[in-house]
């Protein structure tokens, strides 16, 4: 009996316009749009393959060499949304294999350790949806797709596409306008890069969706944030990559970090996700301006303690001086300046 296989590629994105809250729990909707930045040079990537055969018999998945349940509503979503498409294929062309009526065999990989501390499911959701629709050969975009991954974890809809990526929110409430789009690729600002600073590897406390649902019920600041601020950050945003302007870039992107995380503690009991080594890491970046008196460097944080740092690849030498010295004693540092270039940076 034949067994079709497709395999593909999805990179971990970080928000830099971020997404908290939803108006539509099942279908994943966001109370606003967001934008996010995903470079190769970060290689950061769930790889998965899928197959199908006349012959399995139940779906199944193997994530990172261990059998998963494939049981979640959300997973579930997905398959049945994408088996429906592929049926309206096969209802078009009767010479079709019945794929839509088969069982899956999926493998998934990331090549990042989970102790990285970087949310996994953006990129596995993207590379789950991406394989199976390639291997139903969709007719239907990228963008189409999106919204399909995104009803497994609403970000995973941005990790369809690399580089610069906005999510827009949809007005529909059916979602069918809620997908991601991207802004430029990768190659339109080259110069971009991104360093990821582990402040803490364990598990976040308080998981995404039951975080935006307490910020949604109990915090004042967050209708400010969804119906003042990000709207208008949302196309500023966008205007800074196309520009390529970095330091309105840079300081929007620390501003709505800190704008997520401030509704995070006016929620009721408030939620905590960066830790001080974080806050360690936001007063360096905004001294490492100052020193230098040019935005160099932005931070920003996601529901968890973890910085992913931006600059551009001329001011690398520049940032990582003072990164290895802050940070020289941790492990994981392998520092290529020597004792007396560091002590040039001892202001800090
Ligand atoms: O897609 P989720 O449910 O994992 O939520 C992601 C939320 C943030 O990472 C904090 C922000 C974002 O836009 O990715």
């Amino acid at each position: 009996m034949s067994v079709y296989v497709a395999s593909t590629t999805a990179p971990v994105n970080i928000a830099t316009l971020k997404y908290w809250g939803k108006r539509d729990k099942n279908l994943n909707l966001p109370t606003n749009s967001s934008i996010s930045v995903t470079l190769a040079q970060q290689d950061l990537r769930t790889l998965t393959s899928v197959a199908t055969s006349e012959s399995f018999p139940e779906d199944k998945l193997w994530l990172n060499g261990k059998e998963e349940s494939l049981q979640s509503e959300r997973t579930q979503h997905c398959l049945q949304d994408l088996r429906d498409l592929r049926k309206q294929l096969e209802a078009a062309d009767p010479s079709l294999p019945r794929f839509s009526q088969w069982k899956l065999r999926i493998v998934s990989e990331n090549n990042f350790p989970t102790a990285a501390g970087l949310a996994s499911s953006a990129a596995g959701f993207a590379a789950l949806v991406v394989a199976i629709a390639k291997l139903y050969q969709l007719p239907q975009s990228y963008s189409d797709i999106s919204k399909i991954a995104r009803k497994g974890s609403g970000s995973a809809c941005r990790s369809l596409f690399g580089g610069y990526v906005a999510w827009e929110m949809g007005s529909n409430p059916d979602g069918s306008d809620s997908k991601a789009v991207e802004i430029a690729p990768m190659e339109h600002w080259p110069q971009m890069k991104a360093a990821v600073l582990v402040a803490c590897a364990d598990k976040k406390d308080t998981p995404s969706t039951s975080g935006m649902q307490q910020t949604v019920a109990t915090s004042d600041l967050f209708q400010e944030r969804i119906n003042v601020v990000v709207p208008k950050r949302f196309e500023e945003m966008k205007q800074a990559i196309l520009n390529k302007d970095f330091a309105l870039f840079a300081e929007l992107t620390m501003k709505d970090s800190n704008s997520f995380h401030a509704t995070c503690l006016d929620s009721f009991p408030p939620i905590f996700y960066m830790n001080d080594t974080s806050r360690k890491i936001v007063k360096l970046c905004h001294f490492i301006n100052a020193f230098y008196g040019e935005t160099i460097v932005a931070y920003t944080y996601d529901a968890g303690p973890n910085a992913v740092l931006y600059y551009l690849q001329e001011n690398e030498e520049k940032l990582f001086a003072f990164i290895y010295k802050v940070f020289q004693n941790n492990q994981g540092w392998d520092s290529k300046f020597s004792a007396k270039e560091l002590a040039k940076f001892s202001e800090y």
